[in-house]
């Protein structure tokens, strides 16, 4: 049967979007095919890592469609016939229009054990700030569906990760990823895809 068609929207270094690539080449991720990568930054050096693996890219800049932003990006979705959204590192918030959309079709990766540090303010290196401020001793990463309320759709897959005395947001932040994200990530979409295709 067909496999299905992944779009993954991207703002940053992309590193998640390289699990997903590296998966794809390794066979964790069999069900599905990434078609296409989005950022809404230019100068993202996720874009290189999708051309340096042959896949198509996409600008949709925020600042400069203003409006338009999300009309574009759907668009841009539809015309390359996208089944399933990943949000790995897409610094923007999605509206309920968008969400409601591609419902139970986009899936995002968040670095914390979701209900904590998540929602508004809570992105990239700030969220292991908030993790490291707090004294948790155990965090983590969280896939979920994307619905219009700001990392609050249904879970999908959780891992821990410990953290150490001596940790800074920064030592944290990439332990997090290694451990959780990075394994975490391929294989939620790996599931997605197959459920999708009824297998
Ligand atoms: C990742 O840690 C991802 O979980 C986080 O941004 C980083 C992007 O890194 N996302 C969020 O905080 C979303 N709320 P990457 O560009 O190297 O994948």
């Amino acid at each position: 049967m067909k496999k299905i068609n992944i779009a993954v929207l991207v703002s940053g270094g992309g590193t998640n979007l390289q699990a997903l690539i590296n998966a794809q080449k390794s066979g964790i991720i069999t069900s599905g095919e990434i078609k296409l990568v989005v950022s809404n930054n230019p100068n993202a050096y996720a874009l290189k890592r999708a051309e340096d693996a042959g896949i198509k890219t996409a600008v949709c800049s925020k600042k400069e469609l203003g409006l338009k932003f999300e009309d574009e990006l759907i668009s841009v979705l539809e015309d390359n016939n996208i089944d399933i959204i990943v949000l790995a590192g897409f610094m923007c918030i999605l509206s309920e229009k968008f969400t409601s959309y591609f419902a139970n079709r986009i899936i995002n990766v968040h670095p914390s054990l979701i209900p904590s540090f998540c929602g508004k303010g809570f992105y990239g290196l700030h969220v292991h700030e908030a993790a490291l401020e707090y004294g948790v001793k155990v965090t983590g990463a969280t896939v979920h569906f994307v619905n219009e309320i700001p990392d609050g759709g249904k879970i999908i897959m959780q891992k821990a990760v410990e953290i150490l005395e001596d940790d800074t947001p920064e030592t944290l932040q990439k332990r997090v990823m290694e451990n959780a994200e990075w394994i975490i990530l391929p294989l939620s979409v790996e599931k997605v895809c197959k459920e999708l295709k009824g297998e």
